[in-house]
């Protein structure tokens, strides 16, 4: 069996209501994960699906560690994973060069101190990685496109060489041709890489092509999980078989 990454065992995380209303209780919290139980092995794609509002960034802000408020066990083998976010447009500071952005890791790594020069030899290796020009390091992130600025986000996600990626939606704010072509990236990072990835993502036709293994979740709870190709072909929980017929699978 292959190693574990990631364990999570009887996860719930609680977010505070924002509905505070005059007279009521303060601080009554809201449970957005319920008993979630997943692990993950070192090199796999773990997608993790459902309906919007289901949980999947919770779980995945809670493994990152930005959602600190929870019960249960998080056990991870390496330090935190990277994430990238689902809005490419959002997540990359508009007044800096692409470059700067890149570089940025790097500069604030405490582990380890880069010289310039290695600094350069990295983002230039990263460029490679998400196939993009050297000519764009110094443009603004708003002369790039959609698709280039989420492969500058990858981008800056692995300077660092991380070995677990977590990708939330990654395409799900940019044009159908370029979700291929992102999807594509991401398939060829895993493989020339080697890294654990977490795909989450609604659309379970691309599920299907990019996981090993699948956890479907519904209102804050694990509906199903197992192999993805077991979870398709023989649907345990009539919720995912819903899914797959909604989707157009079975
Ligand atoms: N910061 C927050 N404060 C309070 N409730 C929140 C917060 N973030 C999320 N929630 C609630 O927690 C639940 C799970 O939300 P979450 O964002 O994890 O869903 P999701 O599966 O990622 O949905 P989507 O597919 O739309 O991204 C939802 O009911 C949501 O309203
Ligand atoms: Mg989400």
């Amino acid at each position: 069996m292959a190693d574990e990454v990631i364990r999570i065992s009887n996860l719930n995380v609680f977010y505070k209501n924002r509905k505070r209303k005059l007279f009521s209780k303060a601080d009554k919290k809201i449970q957005a994960l319920h008993d979630v139980s997943v692990t993950m092995e070192e090199g796999e794609v773990l997608a993790i699906a459902g309906e919007s509002g289901c949980g999947k960034s919770t779980l995945a802000r809670a493994i990152v560690g930005i959602n600190k408020d929870y019960t249960g066990e998080i056990w991870q083998k390496y330090d935190r994973p990277q994430m990238v976010f689902q809005d490419p447009y959002n997540s990359l500071n508009p007044a800096k060069k692409i470059g700067w952005l890149l570089e940025e890791p790097l500069r604030v790594d405490k582990e380890r101190q880069w010289t310039k020069e290695e600094r350069r030899a990295r983002i230039e290796e990263i460029m490679k990685d998400i196939e993009l020009p050297l000519s764009m390091l110094e443009r603004y992130p708003s002369q790039l496109s959609g698709g280039q600025r989420q492969r500058v986000c990858i981008g800056i996600a692995l300077m660092r060489s991380p070995k677990v990626l977590i990708a939330d939606e990654p395409v799900s704010a940019l044009d159908v041709t370029i979700q291929a072509q992102i999807m594509e990236l991401m398939t060829n990072l895993h493989k020339k890489l080697g890294i654990s990835i977490i795909f989450i993502s609604h659309d379970l036709r691309v599920v299907y092509q990019m996981s090993d293994h699948v956890l479907i979740m519904k209102n804050g709870r694990v509906v199903e999980y197992g192999k993805t190709r077991d979870v398709y072909r023989n649907p345990q929980a009539d919720y995912t078989k819903a899914l797959l017929k909604a989707a157009g699978i079975t």
